[in-house]
C-alpha cells in the first residue's frame, strides 16, 4: 500500500516536471516570435530610413532641374522625373536593369546615348555632374519602387504630346514653340 502511494507521488512529480518543461518551451517560443517580430520592425525602420535618405537626395540633387513644382511646361529646364522614369521603364523592365541604365547614363550623360531625344532637343543634353555611383543607385532604386510627385500640368501634357507608346513625338512644344 505504501509503495503504491510512493509510486503515485513519483508519477505526480514526473507530470509536474513535464509540465514545467512544456511551459518553458512555450515561453521560449513566444520569446522567439517576439524577437523575430522586433527584428522585422527593425528592418522596416532601416528600409524606410534608406528610403528617406534616397528621397532627400532625389529632391536636392535631381529635382532642382527635374522640377516637380514648376507652374507650367514653359518654365522647366528638364523633364519631370516621372517622365524619365516612364521612358526608362519602357525599355528596362526589371529593377536591376532600370537601376543600372539610369546610373550608367547619369554618371556619363551623352547625347548619343540619351533615350529622351525630344528632351535633348528641347533642353540640350543633361550637364555632367559630380555624382557618386552609390548615390545614383540609391536614387534610381527609390524611383523604381515609389510613386513620384508630378507637376499639376504633367498628365495633361503627357496625353497631348506623346504617342500611345509613351515615346515623345519629337515635335512637341520644344520645336514648334513661338516664344
Ligand atoms: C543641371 C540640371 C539637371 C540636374 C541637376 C539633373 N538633371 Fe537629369 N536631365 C537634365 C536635362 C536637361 C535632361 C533632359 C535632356 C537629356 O535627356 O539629356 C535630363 C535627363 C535625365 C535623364 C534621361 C536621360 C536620357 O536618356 O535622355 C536621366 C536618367 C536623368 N536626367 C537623371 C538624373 C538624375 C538621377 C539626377 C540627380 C542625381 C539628375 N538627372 C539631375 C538636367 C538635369
Amino acid at each position: 500500500m505504501r509503495s503504491l502511494e510512493n509510486n503515485k507521488n513519483i508519477h505526480m512529480k514526473n507530470i509536474i516536471i513535464y509540465l514545467f518543461f512544456a511551459m518553458l518551451l512555450v515561453a521560449a517560443c513566444k520569446e522567439e516570435k517576439k524577437e523575430s517580430a522586433s527584428l522585422i520592425k527593425e528592418i522596416e525602420i532601416v528600409e524606410s530610413k534608406q528610403d528617406s535618405i534616397a528621397y532627400n537626395m532625389l529632391k536636392t540633387k535631381c529635382y532642382i532641374c527635374h522640377s516637380i513644382t514648376a507652374p507650367s511646361h514653359d518654365n522647366i529646364i528638364a523633364p519631370p522625373f516621372e517622365a524619365v522614369k516612364r521612358r526608362y521603364t519602357m525599355q528596362f523592365k526589371s529593377k536591376e536593369d532600370f537601376v543600372n541604365a539610369v546610373t550608367k547614363w547619369t554618371l556619363n550623360p551623352t547625347k548619343e546615348n540619351a533615350l529622351m531625344r525630344g528632351a535633348v532637343m528641347q533642353f540640350n543634353v543633361m550637364p555632367k555632374q559630380n555624382f557618386k555611383e552609390e548615390e545614383i543607385r540609391k536614387i534610381a532604386s527609390y524611383v523604381y519602387d515609389n510613386k513620384l510627385e508630378t507637376p499639376e500640368w504633367f498628365e495633361v501634357h503627357e496625353k497631348e504630346m506623346h504617342d500611345e507608346d509613351g515615346r515623345g513625338r519629337g515635335k512637341g512644344r520644344g520645336m514648334g514653340r513661338k516664344d
